[in-house]
């Protein structure tokens, strides 16, 4: 494992990325962690992240010098670079010269941790201090107009650090620095690849289950199906799937789960089909709030008629969770699995129906989900789909939820889905939410005929984590394509409009 050490700057996850990329696997580690801790986890490598910006500001943590007399290799990177410096006896100085942002770096000797890269390249930085001189034995490789070492190494100490972050897209070469210090500097062997992945997963999860039963909701989205898939493997007929149909699911969705998902995994699949039930609930209901609390409500109840149907009075065991790594670390971290009661995730269970829950995913990233997903043999169109909110469609009718709305929205929806594969721009962006407003008319002619039909909202957004978004700029020809489809094949829409709103100030959901 390597240790990214995280100074509480938001590069520590990229990082931890960057090394999961490099087939290396890596695990993200509080600063306040003391050194006898961290060595105790006994780390092949660590990475000492960025951080505050000058090591000279109030309660800057430090590094104890301990830390690189282990004989491990250690990169420091923009604040952990400055220090390592200074834990080692160089000097970081308080120039006044602050880089922010795309810096020339010039490479005046590339040792092992620049090698082959040009003499100059554009890297990122983000720093105030500077260090003037390297610690003794270490060799100094680069320079920027406002660091005059902006990166040094010393191969007999497995040591090396970089003023810039290489871990951000911006900065020219910074995949193959990271890569360097792991495999030249650190000598580690690049083997966290999907196989091993899914291996180690499936060895932990028989450990943990041992010969007892596993419940698992569907909920269709690729982290259930993924983490489903893996305990499947793990320990087969002792699992069971339930999949709440609740009838607010997009055209082919439900289909996918009950034949691809099945068929790829041979999971034992129960299929509660309750459409009539949730859209009951939901007849004349148009307020947002009181559209999820339905939803939820009656999906619980579902969810725990099927479970105690199948677990009888044992209860259950276990139940699945696709809880992913960024999870954890935002939540602290916490380590071993809860015995939990009531989880929100699957909607806030009620409190006698008791179990552990399986996380096969808490330790990897989305990419990494997606990429065992696909050795696992899951169907592409259901790793690569993009999220989709628990209520469903209900949160993207603007109004009250009828079975003809839902019909007309989820046609304009498939049309937005095929045009947006065809173009092969579906990995690029984050979501597509198709909204109709039902609520509201406006005056159309189609056919030579007035109309006076309902307007969709296309809300294409790019996000990394859904917390903030923008919205994409899709190219007029796909949104002129889209937008004829959906008036020409759609009842009762004459109009197709864009959502040019980012997160904040709007959410990425209308509802
Ligand atoms: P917003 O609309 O808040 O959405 O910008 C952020 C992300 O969360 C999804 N979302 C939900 N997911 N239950 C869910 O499981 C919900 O009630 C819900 N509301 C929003 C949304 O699709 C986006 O990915």
């Amino acid at each position: 494992t390597v240790l990214v050490v995280d100074f509480g700057a938001q590069y520590a996850q990229l990082i931890a990325r960057r090394v999961r990329e490099a087939a290396v696997y890596s695990e993200i580690v509080s600063s306040t962690l003391d050194v006898d801790a961290i060595l105790a986890k006994e780390p092949a490598a660590i990475i000492l992240s960025g951080g505050p910006s000058s090591v000279y500001e109030d309660g800057a943590p430090r590094v104890d010098p301990r830390l690189f007399e282990a004989g491990i290799p250690v990169l420091g990177i923009c604040y952990g670079f400055q220090a390592m410096a200074l834990a080692l006896g160089g000097t970081v100085a308080q120039t006044g010269q602050r880089e922010f942002g795309r810096t020339s770096l010039s490479i005046a000797d590339s040792g092992c941790l620049l090698d082959s890269m040009p003499n100059t390249l554009n890297v990122w930085m983000s720093h105030g201090d500077s260090v003037s001189r390297a610690p003794k034995g270490f060799k100094v490789l680069a320079r920027t107009a406002g660091a005059p070492v902006a990166a040094f190494e010393d191969l007999e100490r497995k040591l090396a650090g970089v003023q810039w972050h290489p871990e951000v897209v911006h900065t020219q070469w910074g995949q193959q620095v990271i890569e360097h210090f792991l495999y030249n500097v650190a000598g580690l062997t690049p083997d966290w690849t999907p196989e091993n992945m899914v291996t180690e997963s499936i060895e932990q999860i028989r450990r943990q289950v041992g010969d007892r039963r596993v419940l698992c909701a569907l909920s269709g989205g690729v982290d259930s199906a993924v983490a489903a898939a893996l305990v499947q493997q793990a320990i087969g007929s002792q699992l069971t799937c339930v999949f709440v149909d609740h009838g607010l699911l997009r055209a082919g969705e439900a289909d996918q789960v009950k034949n691809d998902f099945v068929a790829a995994t041979g999971v034992d699949l129960v299929i509660a089909d309750e459409k009539d039930r949730f859209l009951d609930a939901l007849a004349g209901i148009s307020d947002p709030e009181q559209k999820r609390k339905i939803i939820g409500r009656e999906f619980i109840r579902t969810f725990e008629a099927q479970a105690r149907e199948l677990a009888g009075d044992r209860g259950i065991d276990f139940l699945v969770q696709g809880t992913l790594y960024p999870d954890v670390v935002e939540s602290g971290g916490g380590e071993g699995a809860a015995n939990i009661k009531s989880h929100h995730n699957v909607g806030g269970l009620p409190d006698d129906l008791q179990f552990t829950l399986i996380e096969p995913l808490r330790h990897m990233f989305k990419d990494e989900v997606r990429a065992v997903g696909l050795q696992l043999g899951l169907p592409e169109a259901m790793v690569w789909r993009h999220p989709f909110p628990g209520p469903g469609l209900a949160i993207r009718i603007v109004g009250e939820v009828t079975e003809e709305r839902l019909t007309i929205l989820r046609q304009a929806d498939l049309i937005a889905r095929e045009e947006l594969a065809a173009a092969k721009l579906e990995r690029e962006i984050w979501q597509f939410p198709v909204v109709l407003l039902a609520d509201v008319r406006s005056v159309g002619v189609q056919g030579d005929g007035r109309t006076y039909g309902h307007p969709i909202v296309l809300r294409p957004v790019t996000s990394d984590d859904a917390m903030t978004a923008d919205w994409a700029r899709l190219p007029y020809e796909l949104l002129e394509t889209i937008s004829n489809r959906i008036t020409n094949e759609c009842r009762d829409i004459n109009r197709v409009t864009v959502d040019i709103t980012s997160k904040p100030p709007g959410t990425i959901e209308w509802e």
